[in-house]
């Protein structure tokens, strides 16, 4: 009998991507368990606190079973060492995306061999989609509907108005 594999979908997650979604749809049915982990601290002045994006994502992924969400601190091997995970998933979308994710994988696999990096890419149509182009469209006007969660695109709305946004 083989044992579970527990992997882990780290990252800032601000906000939630339906880029992000799809990563963890895939991850889902290829990993036993997967836990969304919310890096603590990674930006000085982040548009959600790290309670709503967990609360945020919490909501988007209720519908899976196996997904978990859950924030860390420090290492992310250590954070692997401490879960007993043995997989880190990180999304790739474009050559642009290659070299820092490669030093980040080998960084990682030189603190903790034991922990493989696994690359998924998302479906097309999110290939040009990150957090940080989402809040700058947003900022502007734009209408960000189709790439990010519904969920995801209120709490922005509620943001730009200046509304409180995590709910009791
Ligand atoms: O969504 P992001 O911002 O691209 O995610 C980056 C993240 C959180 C995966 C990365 O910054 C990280 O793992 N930080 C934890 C600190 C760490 O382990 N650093 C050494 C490996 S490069």
């Amino acid at each position: 009998m083989t044992a579970d594999t527990l992997a882990i979908y780290p990252g800032s997650f601000d906000p939630l991507t339906n880029g992000h979604v799809d990563i963890i749809d895939r991850g889902s049915r290829l990993f036993d368990r997967i836990i969304v982990a919310i890096l603590l601290n990674v930006e000085k002045s982040p548009l959600f606190t790290v309670a709503e994006r967990v609360e945020i994502a919490r909501e988007v992924f209720s519908k899976y079973p196996n997904v978990e969400v859950d924030t860390f601190d420090g290492l992310l091997v250590e954070y692997a060492r401490h879960r007993r995970a043995g997989v880190i998933v990180r999304g790739l979308r474009a050559i642009s995306d290659f070299e820092y994710e490669m030093q980040m994988a080998l960084m990682n696999r030189h603190l903790n061999p034991e922990v493989e990096t696994v690359f998924m890419m998302p479906a097309e149509p999110y290939t040009y989609v990150s957090s940080r182009i989402v809040k700058e469209v947003v900022a502007l006007g734009g209408s960000v509907s189709s790439l990010v969660p519904s969920l995801v695109e209120e709490r922005l709305r509620d943001k730009k108005h200046g509304r409180a946004t995590l709910r009791a």
